[in-house]
């Protein structure tokens, strides 16, 4: 089996080395040369842990190659892979597809005999539909199926998710792609892992109800967390308590600053699009997205009270800029609202991340980024901790304590404990717990 990858961002880089992991020839394409070039030189765009080993020991394996000629990647490939950006549309929230669709032209002027071309970007339902016409517009004789394929990895695990993932989802109704597809993925049918086969519609659509649904379990813990800090119950008992009815399940209910990232923000504002347009809104998932917006906002405001009411001329330690751990993605990180609001508030703010701060440097222009953890601390007035990242989970507390002007931590992802944050000296304000 052959395969050309087409975009070498997040989701096209992982999915291209995992699929030639599985021993598939893959030729992974895009536009941005120098973008190749490192790849070449097995420098990675991301950072993503493994990735940099699992790209070079295919590539060695002469399984895994790097081109911007997607011309030659797409001919005689079994299937191409539209793994493309799909960011929101300035101004309206709907997804752009224009990259899509670009994708979709170029692949049909280049494939020869049957091809599969398959989605695996996020993409609205009736896009497949788009691009089956668009490629037949060009090649009305051509002969091809257009599959959904969508992604469900994580960033920072994301290898593991695609090596042993909760499930696949296919969704095609014609025979022919079908079969090209279980071979793809033969290793996973050897672990048995259930392959969901739908439409394509139907898939597009689970790709989006996921991480809504997701995006709505953390948006009603961090709610309960708030709800647990005025009537002074501890919201991780609460998670505990509920989530070991199997029926609701023990994951994504760790309260926090509001979840961000490059795809719930942007799948949950896409989704409640798509739904008004067709006359059907989704008033659970239109709330979440206020709620979350206005939560990442809020925690700004829950500093300001932990310093007494005010942040003007004081000196505030960030720890962890990322959306979460283990990525340098600052896409919608709560990061991006808490610290504009601090600075607006007259607070100067000293950071500190330990992969994401060349992308925040372009975001956050006017703070002070430092070399390490307790150079941050060094003569702050208190410590927030926006990402968990787990150097920070291992700072000497005592430490802590002593770079500080006055002991004050507000941690909002709950990463330390409250006794023994007590117990050390420290004013310690977390969430959803007394
Ligand atoms: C997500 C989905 O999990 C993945 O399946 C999809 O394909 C892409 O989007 P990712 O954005 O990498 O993956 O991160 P994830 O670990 O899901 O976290 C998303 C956000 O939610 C982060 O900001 C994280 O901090 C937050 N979160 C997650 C919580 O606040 N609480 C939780 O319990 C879980």
């Amino acid at each position: 089996m052959r395969i050309a990858m087409i975009g070498t961002g997040y989701v096209g880089l992982v999915s291209g080395t995992c699929f030639s992991e599985f021993g598939i020839d893959v030729v992974c394409v895009d536009k941005d040369a120098r973008k190749i070039e490192l790849l070449h030189e097995n420098v990675m765009p991301i950072y993503e842990p493994g990735l940099d080993e699992l790209v070079a020991d295919n590539v060695k394996a002469g399984r895994l190659s790097f081109t911007t000629d997607l011309k030659a990647a797409v001919k005689d490939a079994d299937a191409v892979f539209i793994a493309v950006g799909t960011p929101s549309r300035r101004g309206d929230g709907h997804a752009d597809l224009s990259y899509v669709y670009a994708a979709a032209e170029e692949i049909a002027d280049a494939m020869t005999g049957y091809t599969v071309v398959v989605t695996k970007s996020t993409v609205p339902v009736g896009t497949g539909d788009e691009v089956e016409a668009i490629i037949r517009k060009r090649r009305p004789d051509a002969e091809f199926d257009v599959v959904s394929n969508p992604e469900f990895l994580r960033e920072g695990s994301a290898i593991n998710d695609f090596m042993r993932p909760d499930r696949v989802v296919i969704g095609t109704e014609a025979d022919r792609a079908r079969a090209v597809m279980k071979q793809l993925y033969r290793v996973l049918y050897l672990i048995e892992t259930p392959i969901v086969f739908t439409s394509r519609r139907t898939s597009e659509l689970i790709k989006y109800a996921g991480n809504t649904f997701l995006a709505t379990k953390i948006t009603f813990i961090n709610e309960i967390a708030d709800l647990c800090e005025k009537v002074g119950a501890n919201v991780h008992d609460v998670a505990k308590g509920i989530g070991l009815d199997g029926r609701i399940g023990k994951k994504f209910l760790h309260p926090g600053p509001g979840y961000g990232g490059s795809c719930f923000p942007k799948d949950t504002l896409a989704l409640v699009k798509t739904a008004r347009d067709f006359g059907a809104p989704l008033r659970i998932i239109e709330t979440v997205v206020d709620v979350n917006d206005k939560r990442k906002k809020a925690m700004a405001d829950k500093v300001v009270a932990a310093c007494g009411g005010s942040v003007s001329g004081k000196t505030i330690a960030v720890l962890g800029l990322t959306f979460k751990p283990n990525t340098d993605d600052m896409r919608d990180s709560p990061s991006l609202d808490i610290v504009p609001a601090l600075k607006a508030a007259g607070a100067i703010v000293k950071a500190f991340d330990p992969e994401g701060m060349e992308e925040a440097k372009k975001l956050l222009p006017d703070i002070t980024y430092c070399d390490d953890s307790y150079d941050t601390l060094a003569g702050a007035d208190c410590l927030v901790l926006v990402t968990e990242w787990n150097e920070f989970r291992a700072l000497n507390l005592s430490k802590v304590k002593a770079a500080l002007k006055s002991p004050v931590v507000i941690d909002l992802r709950n990463v330390y404990d409250p006794a023994e944050m007590r117990e050390t000296g420290f004013e310690y304000i977390s969430i959803g717990r007394p």
